[in-house]
């Protein structure tokens, strides 16, 4: 297939005939990936079952792995859920348009190919203004999973959706560096408190404040594999790059010196190391790569494209820092360890 490419920037947005045929593959079944203000969405028609299958298969994704539905309008939403809670409208109200997937009880509008079989849907209103004026384009719910191969880390950059999908799907709309860099929080609403099924920029403590008690799903829990996480894409490997990662767990006095250690071990071109802008400069062995700034919070914003850069170097093992503590520390930690495989080496205090 021979995927076609067309630009949204933030002066100009599109051009009109180019949202028009963009639109049109989505109403007719095909596939379109556009950026959000977390990561790049593979879109689909989320109410045709072809199109859910059709994004299953260009992204080698498992088929009980649930798709995520995307609104431009509070009104789209009546259609595809079968009741609204209370505690849904104060978290839609304050965080949408914006970085947060709600779980609703779906209504018989939406397939079972888009919900993986599950009688609950994830609903989300980006705010990226191209995947507003898209999805109100497409006059349909709009199915996107991250648009990455599964397995791999999700795109921040059309770039990384070109390395996955080219030649795989209809359209790619270029659209710059998304804002964010990790996928949105999602919660839970079907229950009787609200929970966290995958943290995000918006935090437990934020979604607190106007949702009264809110829980993280006890699957999350980082060592423990005892309970199954409730978003059946949470118990995959995931946002994993293709060597073995290891996180260093410390302050960061100790921590600079342990990983030095360790990559001293390997040849210099087959190591990677995982920093932050502020430490940068304290590794002198292997591939160092920054996620982003600790003071400036951006981690979260580089993070991704840092995993893709260690495969492009073709490294075989990559030592980390670990960023809790940082701003949004839970998501970032979440996806870090997840990339490491859980694999964490805890230095003495
Ligand atoms: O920021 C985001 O959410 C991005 C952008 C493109 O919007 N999308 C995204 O989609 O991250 P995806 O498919 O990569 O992740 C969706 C997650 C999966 O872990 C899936 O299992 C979970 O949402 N999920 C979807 N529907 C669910 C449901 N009904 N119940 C529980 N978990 C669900
Ligand atoms: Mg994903």
């Amino acid at each position: 297939m021979n995927t076609e490419y067309i630009h949204w920037n933030p002066e100009q947005g599109y051009r009109r005939e180019d949202l028009r045929r963009a639109a049109g593959i989505l109403r007719s079944g095909g596939l379109v990936a556009f950026p959000t203000e977390t990561v790049y969405g593979l879109g689909g028609d989320g109410l045709q079952k072809n199109a859910a299958r059709k994004i299953y298969e260009a992204k080698g994704r498992p088929s009980d792995n649930p798709l995520i539905l995307h609104i431009s309008c509070r009104s789209e939403l009546d259609a595809i859920v079968k009741n609204i809670p209370a505690k849904a409208e104060a978290l839609m109200n304050a965080f949408w348009p914006g970085p947060m997937t709600l779980i609703f009880e779906k209504s018989g509008a939406v397939p079972y190919e888009t919900t993986g079989g599950l009688d609950t849907v994830a609903v989300r209103m980006p705010a990226h203004p191209g995947a507003q004026e898209l999805i109100a384009e497409a006059r349909v719910p709009v199915a996107a999973p991250s648009a990455n191969t599964s397995g791999r880390p999700s795109p921040t950059m059309a770039e990384h959706v070109r390395e996955d999908l080219d030649g795989k799907i209809d359209m790619i709309i270029e659209g710059g560096s998304v804002g964010i860099g990790i996928e949105s929080t999602i919660i839970d609403l079907t229950g009787t408190s609200p929970v966290i099924l995958r943290p995000g920029y918006i935090t437990r403590e934020m979604a607190a404040q106007v949702a009264g008690s809110v829980k993280m799903d006890p699957g999350l829990a980082e060592r423990d594999h005892s309970v199954r996480p409730k978003a059946p894409g949470m118990k995959y490997r995931h946002y994993a790059p293709r060597a073995a990662m290891t996180v260093y767990e410390g302050s960061i006095i100790d921590v600079v010196p342990a990983i030095n250690a360790g990559a001293a071990a390997y040849p210099a071109d087959r190591v990677g190391i995982l920093a932050s802008d502020e430490t940068r400069h304290c590794y002198r062995h292997g591939h160092v790569v920054a996620a982003g700034s600790r003071e400036k919070g951006t981690v979260a914003n580089g993070l991704y494209a840092a995993l893709r850069q260690f495969d492009r170097l073709g490294v075989e093992v990559i030592f980390s820092e670990s960023f809790s503590g940082e701003e949004k520390s839970e998501a970032v930690m979440n996806r870090l360890l997840k990339a490491a495989g859980h694999r964490i080496e805890f230095l003495p205090k």
